[in-house]
């Protein structure tokens, strides 16, 4: 296949950005998006020109690092993350537009590189549980009703890659909080911090300039994870009890 690639390029968090246009011969449908541009780059270092910088790390839809704005949707046309995209998504002669995560509060720092440490200071502030350490409890000690544990284990799969930000035009977080939120919160081990948890994660997205939620579900649609939109319900459910109580 060749494509024609438009392409944000920004030198740096400080400089203006552009996108530029680069012609690419030799693209496999077998390739993943990932492959595609490592080829670009290789094709830019062969000529002496600076190859375009992208955030990647697994490259098996774990990690939740390789962050692309593909034709205007977050992780491109399929429900999955950017690594696992692959070029039979695209025909010969396509031009396709490759820019960063969209989001104030996720700022450009190269190319296509965005700064998402917003989400892990949201993480510090609650995402996890306190425990006493020591050898592992029996693991049938705290029952853990089938329902509950499936919902937790199904909302954990969160990979905090942002595409929900990209996606939702008030900037919004709520669906990477509600995961989290969810995640610990249908627990017995989430239950002692359940409340301080939602105050203090809540307190920090907004901190960090996340707008708010208004119901307009683009997050869920663009997640490559399939977190479902009523995790928001939860949260803020949670967030009610937490300000009626105190926390
Ligand atoms: S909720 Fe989905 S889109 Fe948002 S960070 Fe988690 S995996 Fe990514
Ligand atoms: S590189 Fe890890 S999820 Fe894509």
């Amino acid at each position: 296949m060749k494509l024609t690639l438009k392409i944000w390029r920004q030198a740096g968090a400080n400089d203006a950005g552009a996108m530029h246009t680069y012609s690419l011969d030799g693209v496999s449908e077998d390739m993943s998006f990932l492959e595609m541009l490592d080829l670009l780059n290789e094709q830019l270092v062969t000529n002496g020109e600076e190859p375009v910088a992208f955030d990647s790390d697994c490259r098996e839809g774990i990690c939740g690092m390789c962050s692309l704005m593909i034709n205007g949707q977050a992780h491109g046309p399929e429900v999955t993350t950017t690594c696992q995209l692959h070029m039979r998504s695209f025909k010969d002669g396509d031009t396709v537009t490759i820019e960063p995560w969209r989001a104030a509060s996720f700022p450009v720092i190269k190319d296509l590189v965005v700064d998402r440490s917003a989400f892990d200071r949201i993480i510090q502030n609650g995402g996890y549980i306190s425990a006493n350490t020591g050898s592992a409890p029996e693991a049938n000690s705290v029952p853990v009703p089938r329902e509950k544990a499936q919902r937790s284990f199904n909302v954990a799969t969160c990979i905090g890659c942002g595409a929900c930000v990209a996606a939702c035009p008030n900037g919004s977080a709520s669906l990477f909080l509600g995961a989290k939120i969810t995640h610990l919160g249908e627990l017995p081990q989430g239950q002692p911090e359940r409340y301080t948890r939602v105050s203090s994660m809540v307190a920090q997205h907004d901190h960090e300039g996340f707008g708010g939620c208004t119901n307009i579900g683009e997050c869920a649609a663009a997640c490559p994870k399939e977190i479902p939109l009523d995790v928001i319900s939860q949260l803020n459910k949670d967030l009610r009890k937490a300000i009626s109580t105190g926390h």
